[in-house]
């Protein structure tokens, strides 16, 4: 028996070698690890063996199918890596030097992730909302539990105008407003642009857009945040995203997160793109404040909710592989009408 544990071994290492993709690995697992497979086969012999031996053969058999279990585990990761390796290989990235083709033209990269995202929510039952570009010191700091001289406003650069209205700084502005339009239960997103009064650099502008998204009904918590953050982001990147939650301050939310991602590059092993640490902060998020439903009109004893602020310049710029966001609002046609595929 252990001459045969042997030689299976040696048949399974062989072929082991020889698994390519994901799938070899699933039918390899069947052919070994299934109902009908040597493993089961070995089991059942046990039955014939002395009393003596037993124990020993059983072991035995234990130890080749924890290691077929845990090379196949490790081969897996192995080819998941190489999979996703060869897709973001093959995703097309930004390149300066490409010559414009003048009979074609050609949706911004913003456009295209956005109209991606807004299709992914809207097949999961959220409704996309427009909202001004100017908006009043209610809607943008006020309804979302900021007051005024809180110290949440320095960390906003407002654009102020002559009318005492503002630029909005951010999506979380139009919260207000469609919690009043719709009422509870409610799932919206709102895509915008957002202006702040930054010293403009490869990382920062002062016009970016941002997707915001609220969900409120009965029974709402934090794993169903998770869940569609998990589910829309998998969807924009083509391929299984893990998401992790650290805490993070924001007025409106309680308690309020940093999502990140971990790291497409390098599957978290750590890479330059994610700084070493094998993830991305992606998106800020959080449970609605209850001061920001009742501001809405929603009825805080029966609903509650999450929020979430997607950047969706910065998921342009990881989708795409763009590192400097000025070409985002360059206008160079040479940069910009490479992403025809909206
Ligand atoms: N509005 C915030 C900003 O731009 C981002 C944000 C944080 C939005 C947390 C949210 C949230 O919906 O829950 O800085």
């Amino acid at each position: 028996m252990i001459e045969k544990t042997n030689n299976l071994k040696a048949v399974f290492e062989e072929k082991l070698k020889t698994a390519k993709v994901l799938a070899d690995i699933e039918q390899l697992r069947i052919e070994f690890l299934g109902k009908k497979g040597p493993v089961q086969e070995l089991m059942q012999d046990l039955r014939n063996v002395p009393n003596d031996k037993k124990r020993e053969m059983g072991q035995a058999i234990n130890t080749f199918k924890q290691f077929i279990e845990k090379s196949i585990e490790e081969k897996q990761e192995e080819l998941q890596k190489l999979e996703w390796q060869n897709k973001i290989d093959n995703t097309p990235s930004y390149d300066e030097s490409l010559t414009l083709n003048k009979d074609e033209g050609s949706y911004h990269p913003i456009t295209i992730i956005q109209r991606e995202v807004e299709s992914i929510f809207a097949s999961m039952g959220f409704t996309i909302e427009n909202y001004s570009e100017i908006v009043d010191d209610y809607h943008c700091f006020e309804a979302l539990n900021i007051p005024p001289h809180h110290p949440a406003r320095d960390m906003q650069d407002t654009y102020y105008l002559s009318t005492g209205q503002l630029l909005k700084t951010h999506t979380s502005a139009a919260q207000n407003y469609i919690m009043k339009k719709y009422g509870a239960p409610l799932r919206a997103i709102f895509p915008g642009r957002c202006f702040r009064n930054e010293s403009i650099d490869a990382c920062h502008e002062n016009t970016f857009f941002q997707m915001e998204g609220i969900m409120i009904d009965e029974n709402i918590s934090i794993s169903n945040l998770i869940y569609f953050m998990k589910t829309m982001l998998s969807e924009v990147f083509g391929r299984p995203v893990e998401v992790r939650l650290r805490p993070g301050f924001f007025p409106f939310v309680e308690p309020g997160f940093e999502l990140d991602i971990k790291c497409l590059i390098c599957g978290g092993d750590g890479c330059p793109s994610c700084k070493d640490s094998g993830w991305l902060e992606l998106c800020p998020c959080g449970m609605i404040h209850p001061k920001v439903l009742e501001y809405g009109g929603i009825d805080t004893e029966k609903y509650t909710g999450f929020a979430f602020g997607l950047g969706l310049t910065r998921l342009a710029m990881m989708k795409y592989g763009i590192k400097d966001i000025r070409t985002l609002n360059s206008g160079n046609l040479k940069a910009l009408s490479q992403f025809v595929n909206a």
